[in-house]
Formats: C-alpha cells, sequence, structure tokens
C-alpha cells in the first residue's frame, strides 16, 4: 500500500485562498474536495462530480454521504433475485450518477440532513412501488420488492396519441408502453422527457430500458419538474418551498409525500380515500424511511403523508406516470 495520510473525519486540510476555500472531506471510501465561494452575498459550493456548478445545495451533505450502497441494497434486496425481470438492470452506481444531474438544483440536498433523507426515501418509494412485482405471495413482504421490473411486460397497446402528431409524432416501430424507474407512458412524454435530458427517446424509447442511469434521470426529471406552469414539482411540495395557494388550502393539498402523489399521478391514486393504489405507494415509503434509520413516525400525519382527501391538481386525463 502506498503511504497516504491518513485522514479521520476529524482531520479536515483547510485551505483559504483569495475568493475561495476548499477542503478536503474524507468519507467511506474516497475524499472529495469542497469549493466554497460567494457570489453576490450568497455562499454557494461545488463538490465536485456529484455535485457541481456552484450552487448553494452543494454546500449541504450530497446524497451519498448519507446513502450508500448497503442501503441501496436493503431498499431493493429482491431486485436480482431468479424470478425478478431487470435482473442485473438497476444498481447504486446508475441512482447516483443520474442524481448527480439534479443535486445542484436541490435533490437531496435540501433542507438538512433529515429532509434530504426523506425525499430520497420519498422519491425511491414511488420508484419501489411503480417497479414492484412483490405482489401476491412474496418472500420478505410486498416492500422487499421494488425495481423488480425496468418495463412493463404486457403491454396493451403502443400508447401512441395521434393527438399529438405534430409535437410528438409517433416513429414507426416504436412502442411507448411504460419503462423506467418511475415508468414512461405515451409518446408526448416520451418526447417531453426526452427534450429535456437531449436524447432522441421519441424515435428510441428503447434507450430507456437499456440504460439505468437514463431511466433513474428520467424519473427524477419528472420529480423535479411541475407538470403545469404555476403547479409545484413533487420536490418542491415535499421540501416545502412551495407554498400552497388559497386554492391549494381549500383543495387540502398541503407540503408533503401526499401532495407528490396528486402531482405524479393526479385522481388515478389521490381523493379516493385510503385505496390500495395511494396505500401500496405510502408503504413503500415508510418501509424505506425504517430501512434508513429515518423512522416512519417522521413522515407527519395522515392528510401530510397521504393525498386520501386531495383534491386533484389535474382532473383526469392520462398523466405522464398513470399506470
Ligand atoms: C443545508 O443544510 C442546512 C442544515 O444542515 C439547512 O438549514 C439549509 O437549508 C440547507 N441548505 C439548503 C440550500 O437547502
Ligand atoms: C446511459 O445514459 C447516460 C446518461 O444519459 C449516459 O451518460 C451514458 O453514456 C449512457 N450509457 C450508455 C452505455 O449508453
Ligand atoms: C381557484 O379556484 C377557483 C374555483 O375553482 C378558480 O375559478 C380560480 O381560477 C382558482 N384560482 C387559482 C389562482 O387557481
Amino acid at each position: 500500500m502506498p503511504a497516504i495520510p491518513n485522514m479521520g473525519t476529524l482531520a479536515i486540510t483547510l485551505l483559504v485562498m483569495t475568493a475561495a476555500a476548499a477542503f478536503w472531506v474524507a468519507t467511506a471510501d474516497s475524499s472529495k474536495q469542497i469549493i466554497v465561494k460567494t457570489v453576490k452575498g450568497e455562499k454557494v459550493c461545488d463538490q465536485g462530480w456529484e455535485c457541481k456548478g456552484l450552487s448553494k445545495y452543494c454546500c449541504n451533505q450530497t446524497i451519498s454521504d448519507f446513502f450508500q450502497t448497503y442501503q441501496f441494497e436493503d431498499l431493493f434486496a429482491k431486485r436480482n433475485t431468479p424470478v425478478a425481470h431487470a435482473v442485473g438492470f438497476w444498481d447504486y452506481k446508475s441512482f447516483i450518477t443520474a442524481a448527480a444531474l439534479y443535486q445542484p438544483h436541490g435533490f437531496g440536498t435540501t433542507g438538512g440532513s433529515e429532509t434530504q433523507m426523506k425525499e430520497v426515501a420519498a422519491f425511491l418509494g414511488h420508484v419501489g412501488a411503480k417497479t414492484s412485482c412483490g405482489y401476491g405471495v412474496a418472500t420478505g413482504g410486498p416492500e422487499a420488492w421494488g425495481l423488480c421490473y425496468n418495463k412493463e411486460m404486457s403491454p396493451s397497446q403502443d400508447y401512441c396519441d395521434e393527438y399529438f402528431k405534430y409535437d410528438y409524432p409517433c416513429s414507426p416501430g416504436a412502442d411507448y408502453y411504460g419503462r423506467g424507474a418511475i415508468p414512461i407512458y405515451w409518446n408526448y412524454n416520451y418526447g417531453k422527457v426526452g427534450e429535456a435530458l437531449k436524447q432522441d427517446l421519441l424515435n428510441h424509447p428503447e434507450y430507456i430500458e437499456q440504460n439505468a442511469t437514463l431511466a433513474f434521470q428520467a424519473a427524477m426529471w419528472r420529480w423535479m419538474t411541475p407538470d403545469k406552469k404555476g403547479q409545484p414539482s413533487a420536490h418542491d411540495a415535499f421540501v416545502g418551498t412551495w407554498k400552497p395557494s388559497k386554492n391549494d388550502t381549500l383543495a387540502k393539498r398541503v407540503p408533503g409525500f401526499g401532495t407528490t402523489m396528486n402531482i405524479l399521478y393526479g385522481d388515478s391514486v389521490c381523493g379516493q380515500g385510503d385505496v390500495d393504489q395511494m396505500n401500496t405507494i405510502v408503504s413503500h415509503y415508510q418501509h424505506y424511511l425504517d430501512l434508513m434509520g429515518v423512522g416512519r413516525e417522521k413522515a407527519g400525519p395522515h392528510e401530510v403523508l397521504t393525498c386520501a382527501e386531495q383534491v386533484p391538481f389535474n382532473p383526469s386525463s392520462k398523466s405522464a406516470s398513470s399506470s
């Protein structure tokens, strides 16, 4: 072994420069450099590839500081068992690589330690519920089977909506069935996420089932992006950067996990009382909070955790991730 200085958690090298301070923090398996600057009176940072671009969010710990490989393996314990349908596809590395795109915008880096862990549990709660094959007889409980799928197994149609033929024309031979971590359906949804990620998903929707990093990126884009102008993203609704309007309050939409379901699935899940479709998503989130050591009691009361009584933001129509 080459002689390297032992960088215990207390041994932080601090370098003060004229405009910027940089220091190295030893983490479990690597050391990283944090660059700190002040821009227009605001403290901004850069933490290398995982949180790049001088953002205030990059001053906080990043996801890999509190969510590591063994935890990913815990949450998705059954995904590589022989009966699973996407064996070998999903892994920790693709999750973190994808997250690097959105951490500078606040994904998993907002609000301090507990909020950060809760957001990762919440996002993955949606992912786990939407990719689970843990129904019926399943060892380990139904919540142990997230990331069992990466695509819809027996699509009943090609999900080509001709109404969007000018903006998002269906490509001959392409099928727009559900694929990904929060599954994408329909030509127009592949078109929109493809524009955002600069990938030709309209002509190549299959990229999503071939590349786990891209599949996670698409799901994170959905989490970080409002469905309509004037509405919050799931991220904003969850971390509380969204302030409900009077109408929202009347519609019982409050910041929290419940409203993320309202944004992602609308009335296919919300406003119908304690229905199974909703409870399945909630129970994955709770299970992950427990496994991550946060504890399900931190999820808040029923009206924050669920959308059972909420009025949907966008009443019935096809929503980007309805299944
Ligand atoms: C960073 O974390 C602190 C608490 O550790 C929190 O108060 C602050 O809001 C976080 N910064 C951002 C930009 O979310
Ligand atoms: C998978 O997608 C990511 C993110 O778009 C990209 O950087 C990477 O090159 C892709 N991998 C392959 C094997 O195409
Ligand atoms: C609030 O709700 C009313 C009644 O549904 C609607 O007419 C109005 O446009 C809404 N206001 C906003 C700001 O969404």
